[in-house]
């Protein structure tokens, strides 16, 4: 799996498809990826809804790559 940390922005995760488990919600999320919110303003966590834009979020970019043993 790979997670992208993208400047000033969310997290985008790459993968097949994503189990999405908080509390009681459970969903199945089938998309090849999903932005993750990392500034703490969406009113739509854990996903990005553009948030970041309007406060002024600002972050390095990286790449974590995540490999299974
Ligand atoms: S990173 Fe986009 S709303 Fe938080």
């Amino acid at each position: 799996m790979r997670l992208e940390f993208l400047e000033n922005g969310p997290i985008r995760l790459e993968g097949k498809g994503f189990r999405l488990r908080i509390g009681d919600r459970e969903e199945v999320l089938e998309r090849p990826r999903v932005f993750l919110c990392r500034c703490g303003g969406s009113a739509n966590k854990p996903f990005c809804d553009g948030a970041h834009k309007r406060l002024g979020f600002q972050a390095e970019g990286g790449v974590l790559e995540v490999e299974e043993a």
